[in-house]
């Protein structure tokens, strides 16, 4: 499958966005070497796991539904300081963690319960895979990948970027052509929205982003023909 580099998407939101930068701007700068294919990750400042255990996650408490729902909403402000690991946890279960143990259904739909979208973490000592079933992370690529994960200055020192990935292997023999693609993107929202509603109950601040490079991305996570990445979503503390 061929990668969507959304050339029209992102001369818009250039466009859009170039009206309120300066010229030194470190966004600038990674747009220009976005163009140019000069986007690369970083090398991890510090020392690279092989695999996070995460403890439990917490499946009772946070507020109430309806209040989450009234406090949902994007931000694009955050502290560096990094998400202790109980709540990176908590984060990813309610994402698309396991939440029938017996059937290993999750806790966002998707056509066919093709649970065709990764989650892939990206912290500042490394990018992990979000493994669903032993609740924990596996090393990727031990580098800084925020500062691809977007263009926004923000993405560079916020403490956690996931990546939405669609391995298309799960759908493809069962739905069709551009179907299957459309699918991945409906599942993705849907996690999409449990990390905005984790985050409203939690107290982080949070953003979905859609304008990133998507080839250094790719690259950088070493995806294969049958992998895509369809969404970023920035998390923190609200700065
Ligand atoms: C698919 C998608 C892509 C988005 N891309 C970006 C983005 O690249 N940068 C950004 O700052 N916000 C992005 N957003 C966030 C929207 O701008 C935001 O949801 C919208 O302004 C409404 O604000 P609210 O979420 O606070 O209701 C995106 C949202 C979605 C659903």
């Amino acid at each position: 499958m061929q990668p969507l580099h959304d050339s029209r998407a992102f001369a818009l939101g250039f466009l859009g966005m170039a009206t309120n930068l300066h010229s030194n701007s470190p966004m600038l700068t990674k747009l220009i070497a976005s163009f140019i294919g000069h986007q690369k990750a970083n090398r991890a400042s510090e020392r690279s796991r092989g695999a996070l255990e995460l403890p439990a996650p917490e499946r009772e408490g946070g507020e109430p539904l309806l209040r989450a729902l009234s406090r949902r909403h994007s931000s694009r402000e955050f502290q560096s300081k990094k998400l202790p690991i109980q709540v990176l946890s908590n984060l990813l279960w309610s994402a698309f963690g396991i939440n029938r143990p017996k059937s290993g259904d999750r806790t966002a739909p998707s056509a066919l319960n093709a649970q065709e979208i990764d989650l892939y973490v990206a912290l500042s000592e490394g990018v992990y895979l979000y493994a669903a079933k032993p609740h924990r992370l596996e090393l990727i690529a031990p580098i800084d990948a925020r500062r691809i994960s977007g263009y926004q200055d923000f993405v560079d020192h916020a403490p956690l970027d996931i990546i939405y990935v669609a391995d298309m292997r799960h759908t493809l023999a069962r739905i069709e052509g551009e179907r299957a693609l459309q699918y991945a993107a409906i599942s993705a929202g849907a996690i999409t929205q449990n990390v905005y509603l984790y985050c409203a109950s939690a107290g982080l601040a949070t953003v979905a982003r859609g304008l990133f490079d998507r080839k250094a991305l790719g690259e950088a996570l070493g995806l294969s023909d049958h992998e895509e990445v369809l969404l970023t979503q920035t998390v923190g503390y609200p700065g």
